[in-house]
């Protein structure tokens, strides 16, 4: 089998390798049918089960209640900064947004085509790096505001809320690149969405976590591929849904149940960000500008001292086999992106691999 290289990209991310074999073993045949899952009627019995079985693994490991719908969406976390108004307005014409990186300003900026969206505060001018203080945060009333919507874990900066909001508003949480990663308490949240393809599966999926007694009072006009309740109605099964991306997501979430749930790859990912944030900040060749007691355990952006050697460090790391390490544009420099299916092994030759690159050129 052709060698596989550590693979640090931000999304579309790493896939565990025993789901990758596993759906490989079984794509020409799904369980001896003698056609593919991307073959096979999304009205089956079969295919109704992978929804079925990725849905109550997913409830498993996050301890989703019965009071909360699990949907399968299309469209990205993305086409979700405009539904979350559409949908959970329900009769208000305002809703609250922190802005804490470039996720949570798009997020705003979708939902101000749609209502008042009130920006509680910003940390754009220190760059992103760090969570404004919440005794700065303008909150308004529950009876003004529909909700609160925040991004856990800002993808592009690396910078995660260490505590969840302590809010009198409803949370809306966009967690595309932090769900599954560690673990979290559900019920403190009206809604959660999270794009597939860093924790979960393929790009284009989405998974939505919504209190049933939210949905239903949708603006005017709000079509019904688009209706969070409607989608519950019909099991994310309203039109064909993205059936292999869905039984992919289902067996890592399977995969990560037999790794020991969200607690024990918590543990993992808090030590592979661990020890690569310790080797930036013992160096003086590396720098990590996001505040320590925010910073992302999925997503670690560094710079190096010289930026004329960041086309070396790229080419030599990817003839190590340590791809995708290049920045977002907006920041430059590098970006790790850790999720759980980077094994430890792959973190430990990133470290070895800059260690050594730092001591030639330092
Ligand atoms: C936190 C966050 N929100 C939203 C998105 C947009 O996701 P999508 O491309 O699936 O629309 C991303 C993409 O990387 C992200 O990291």
């Amino acid at each position: 089998m052709m060698s596989r290289v550590y693979n640090f990209c931000a999304g579309p991310a790493a896939l565990p390798e025993p789901v990758l074999a596993f759906a490989r073993d079984e794509l020409l045949s799904y369980q001896g049918m003698g056609l593919s899952v991307m073959e096979m009627s999304h009205r089956s019995p079969e295919f109704e089960q992978i929804v079925k079985e990725a849905e109550a693994s997913l409830r498993r490991l996050l301890s989703i209640s019965d009071d909360y719908h699990v949907l399968f969406m299309q469209g990205g976390a993305t086409l979700q900064f405009s539904l979350i108004p559409m949908n959970l307005l329900r009769g208000k014409k305002q809703a609250d947004y922190l802005v804490t990186g470039t996720w949570s300003e798009k997020a705003l900026e979708d939902a101000s085509r749609l209502c008042r969206a009130h920006c509680v505060a910003s940390n754009q001018a220190a760059r992103y790096t760090n969570i404004p203080d919440p005794s700065t945060w303008q909150l308004s009333s529950p009876d003004q505001s529909a909700y609160l919507h925040y991004c856990p874990n800002e993808t592009i900066v690396g910078v995660e809320f260490p505590f969840v909001p302590d809010v009198a508003l409803p949370l809306v949480a966009d967690m595309s690149s932090t769900l599954l990663s560690r673990p979290i308490d559900v019920s403190r949240f009206g809604l959660i969405y999270a794009g597939a393809q860093k924790n979960i599966g393929p790009a284009g999926l989405v998974i939505v976590i919504v209190r049933k007694d939210w949905v239903g009072d949708v603006i005017p006009g709000t079509p019904q591929l688009l209706n969070y309740q409607e989608v519950a109605k019909q099991h994310s099964m309203i039109n064909t849904p993205p059936s292999f991306s869905i039984y992919l997501a289902g067996l890592v979430f399977r995969w990560l149940e037999a790794m020991g749930g969200v607690s024990a790859i918590a543990a993992v990912n808090e030590r592979k960000a661990m020890n690569l944030y310790r080797t930036i900040d013992e160096s003086e060749f590396y720098h990590n500008p996001v505040e320590k007691s925010c910073r992302s355990w999925m997503n670690v952006p560094f710079t190096l001292k010289d930026e004329e050697l960041d086309v070396l460090f790229l080419k030599q790391a990817d003839q190590l086999g340590l791809k995708n390490l290049k920045g977002h544009r907006l920041v430059g420099g590098m970006r790790a992106s850790l999720y759980n299916a980077v094994p430890e092994e792959g973190v430990a030759a990133l470290i070895a691999f800059m260690k050594a690159f730092a001591q030639k050129h330092g």
